[in-house]
């Protein structure tokens, strides 16, 4: 029997929202292996990879195991890199990144794609504080200076986020969505689980065109009030906006983000700076990802596909 040979694509955080859109997407084209790193071969997400043919590779990504790294891209022709949330201090998701950088290049990976967002502190000159936007920007930049044929994705806020950290609170017969932007401020919103992997399918199988891009992945740009009247209509369910943007309005909603104080700064800094300067700079082609792929769930598709009614989801972590 003839050798695979397919391309070999490395995908870091292969069982997070967006990894794991990305080695099923390209699993599912047939035009590509997928070597799946995680830190638990034996999640129930890394068995679900497992049973769609991914190689799986636990692969540490805490400081201390570059050997490891190395050897989970070895032989790899592309690389899906993606930093997970840290705790917001000493720069620990660029120094993350920038070693998973440094391991793909050493193995000899053809082409990174690495999930970046922009430079918050030198678009607002230090006014708002926001690293784990920051730091991929630098991860980004770091990437730029590497031996290594590169493209980024840069995804908008989670519509999973309303599932899984801002839970809706019954209060009677109402649903309260507390939710962190002004309730008539429209921004762009994703489905990480279903949009990132047909994004970074097209960029893979076409270097030469998406060479040194950064591509944003967009569902759809929606205020709040728009999220609250389609959940109401879809769902049958009485709905209300409630503000969790200003510090006050998040804790009183979300008392336990007061125990890691960086965060609620983060968090803060993050939706001053979306509303601010906008959550991506002019540059970016917003409808990219919308035209590329026409099953991109909108807020509305994403309600009647997954079916969720308001009750707190955790996404298999
Ligand atoms: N929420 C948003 O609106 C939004 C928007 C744009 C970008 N982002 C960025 O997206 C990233 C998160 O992506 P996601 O939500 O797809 O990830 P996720 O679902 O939270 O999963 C994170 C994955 O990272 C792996 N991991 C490795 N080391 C970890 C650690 N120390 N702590 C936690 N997980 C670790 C875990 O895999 P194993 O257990 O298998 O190793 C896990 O599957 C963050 O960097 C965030 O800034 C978020």
């Amino acid at each position: 029997m003839s050798e695979d040979q397919r391309p070999l694509i490395a995908v870091v955080g292969a069982t997070s929202k967006q990894g794991r859109s990305v080695a099923t997407t390209l699993l599912e084209s047939n035009q590509y292996r997928v070597r799946a790193l995680t830190r638990n071969r034996d999640s129930a997400e890394a068995r679900a990879l497992a049973d769609l043919g991914a190689e799986i590779v636990a692969a540490p990504l805490g400081y201390g195991h570059q050997k490891d790294l190395v050897a989970a891209f070895q032989n790899a022709d592309g690389a899906y890199l993606m930093t997970p949330q840290l705790e917001p201090q000493d720069n620990a998701e660029f120094v993350l990144g920038k070693k998973l950088a440094d391991a793909a290049v050493e193995a000899g990976v053809g082409h990174i794609v690495f999930s970046t967002l922009d430079n918050v502190d030198k678009i607002t000159g230090g006014k708002k504080y926001a690293p784990h936007f920051t730091d991929k920007a630098l991860v980004a930049d770091y990437i730029r200076t590497l031996p290594v044929t590169h493209s980024f994705v840069s995804l908008a806020f989670f519509y999973t986020n309303l599932l899984e950290y801002y839970v809706p609170q019954m209060k009677g017969d109402t649903l309260l969505m507390p939710i962190y932007l002004p309730e008539d401020f429209c921004a762009p919103f994703v489905d990480p689980t279903t949009a990132t992997g047909p994004a970074v399918l097209s960029i893979l199988s076409d270097p030469d065109t998406f060479r040194g891009k950064t591509l944003p992945i967009v569902g759809e740009i929606i205020s709040p009030r728009e999220i609250v009247d389609t959940f109401q209509t879809v769902t049958g369910i009485k709905a209300e906006y409630r503000s969790a943007y200003s510090r006050d309005e998040l804790l009183h909603y979300f008392p336990g983000f007061a125990a890691n104080d960086l965060l609620v700064q983060e968090l803060i800094g993050m939706v001053e700076y979306a509303v601010e300067y906008g959550y991506f700079g002019r540059e970016h082609d917003l409808d990219w990802s919308r035209r590329l792929n026409p099953d991109m769930l909108t807020w509305e598709k994403f309600l009647k596909s997954s079916g969720w009614r308001g009750a707190r989801h955790q996404f298999g972590l």
